[in-house]
């Protein structure tokens, strides 16, 4: 009976473990999370989602302050286009996180960073720019595309010398936006390293519409396989999405699929940048407490626990201090659909918001709780203690035991006690 071990993941002549922790924003895939990744041979992803805030708190910078400070008299006005990025400012911060992650890396594994094209920050195309470029310059392993089409995105770094070199990698959902992307892309002349292929029991935002239950994850896998086959395209590719035991990732490795990426285990993992309290939620999750909607002003389907407190909260929309979801003209669907409820009720004091959330402050608060379809499974990867709650685990323990087991078997890990 084969394991994920008796698989290695090759770039060129180099060979890595075939297990990606996925990017998870804002810092919940932490550079402590993405480093263990990479310290027991595989690969782990950083994310640069809100990337200043993140810098603020890990590197006591005061980025986000001071752009607050700037815009304070916009506060009020419900026209956003005026709240920009200093592109300065974004190149430090990524700067900043990129490299003393880089500067903490042991081992033989990789350290990616996790690139969301739908974080428009008022200016899609320089801020992306800038956000890879200076990612690159600050020694990251490679870049994963995401979030988005990216049918520009390898453009905007063709003049990086570290365009050639870096891993760069799509996260797709269909074959059809693969052979978009490299359609897009084919006079650069660059391929892809890898492409991971996330299906629709992922967490975060979904590459679906409201028919995300129609899809399978093997059966696009394997399309994609077979498309890059015909066109004798050599890249790898790595399945995503509700991989959840050792057997389940060798079910992919042994059709083709050159890695997989997995998520929704690491969320209870010590490492990881989600409160101790979120992740008992996480743990004590049933399966009619994750949902699949549309409150993310993205226009993407979104699952999350039915729990969170993003859902229906109505709070003012925070584009001074943070605004990643502006669109190049300065809109937002939370902004229009806050005003409409403020319009509707002038007197209320707190207002409720249904239909979308103020998705930057509420993913940076840790209430809005993106979760994998797996989730409802967690509980039975750990122990209950004494005080009923769930023992959280190292990510070394998730991590070999996607490697080593078999059987669907998951390893508990030994008693705190
Ligand atoms: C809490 C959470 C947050 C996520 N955030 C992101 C993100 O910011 N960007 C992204 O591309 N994918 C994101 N994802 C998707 C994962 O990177 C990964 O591809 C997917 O969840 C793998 O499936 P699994 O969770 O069933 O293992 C997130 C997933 C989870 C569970």
């Amino acid at each position: 009976m084969k394991r994920v071990d008796d698989f290695r993941l090759m770039f060129g002549k180099r060979e890595y473990v075939p297990i990606m922790i996925g990017g998870m924003g804002v810092d919940i895939s932490t550079a402590e999370l993405a480093l263990e990744a990479a310290r027991l041979g595989g690969i782990g992803h950083i994310s640069d989602a809100m990337v200043p805030d993140v810098s603020d708190r890990r590197y006591h910078t005061s980025f986000v302050k001071t752009k607050l400070k700037l815009y304070k008299h916009n506060i009020n006005n419900s026209d956003k286009s005026s709240v920009q990025f200093d592109l300065g400012v974004l190149a430090e911060a990524t700067q900043r996180h990129v490299e003393s992650t880089m500067a903490a890396k042991r081992g033989d594994g990789l350290i990616f960073v996790n690139c969301m094209e739908k974080l428009t920050m008022n200016a899609p195309r320089e801020t992306l720019q800038v956000r890879m470029a200076s990612a690159l310059d600050a020694g990251i392993d490679g870049i994963t595309l995401s979030a988005g089409l990216h049918l520009g995105s390898f453009g905007l770094l063709e003049a990086h010398p570290r365009f050639r070199d870096a891993k760069l990698g799509i996260i797709v959902s269909s074959v059809r936006a693969l052979q978009l992307f490299l359609r897009k892309n084919a006079k650069l002349n660059r391929m892809p390293d890898y492409v991971v292929v996330e299906g629709p029991l992922a967490g975060g935002h979904l590459g679906f519409g409201a028919d995300w239950a129609q899809y399978n994850l093997a059966v696009i896998t394997a399309e994609v396989i077979q498309y890059l086959k015909k066109e004798q395209l050599d890249i790898p590719v790595i399945a995503a999405g509700g991989i959840f035991t050792g057997s389940d990732a060798v079910s992919f490795l042994e059709t083709g699929s050159a890695a997989v990426q997995v998520a929704t285990r690491f969320t209870v993992a010590d490492e990881c940048g989600l409160p101790k309290k979120v992740k008992q939620e996480y743990f004590k999750a049933s399966e009619d407490d994750i949902v699949v909607n549309t409150i993310s002003p993205t226009g993407y389907p979104m699952r999350m626990l039915k729990g969170s407190p993003a859902i229906g909260a109505g709070i003012r929309p925070n584009c001074e201090a943070y605004g990643y979801l502006l669109d190049g003209s300065g809109n937002c669907a939370y902004i229009t659909a806050y005003n409409r409820e403020l319009a509707l009720n002038p007197d209320t004091k707190t207002l409720s918001v249904l239909d979308k959330t103020c998705l930057c402050t509420q993913m940076r608060n840790f209430n809005l709780w993106t979760c994998g379809q797996t989730t409802y499974r967690l509980k039975d990867t750990t122990l209950r203690l004494e005080d009923g709650s769930y023992q959280t685990l190292s990510a070394e323990h998730i991590f070999k035991d996607y490697q080593f087991s078999v059987d669907h078997n998951v390893a508990l890990p030994s008693s705190a006690v």
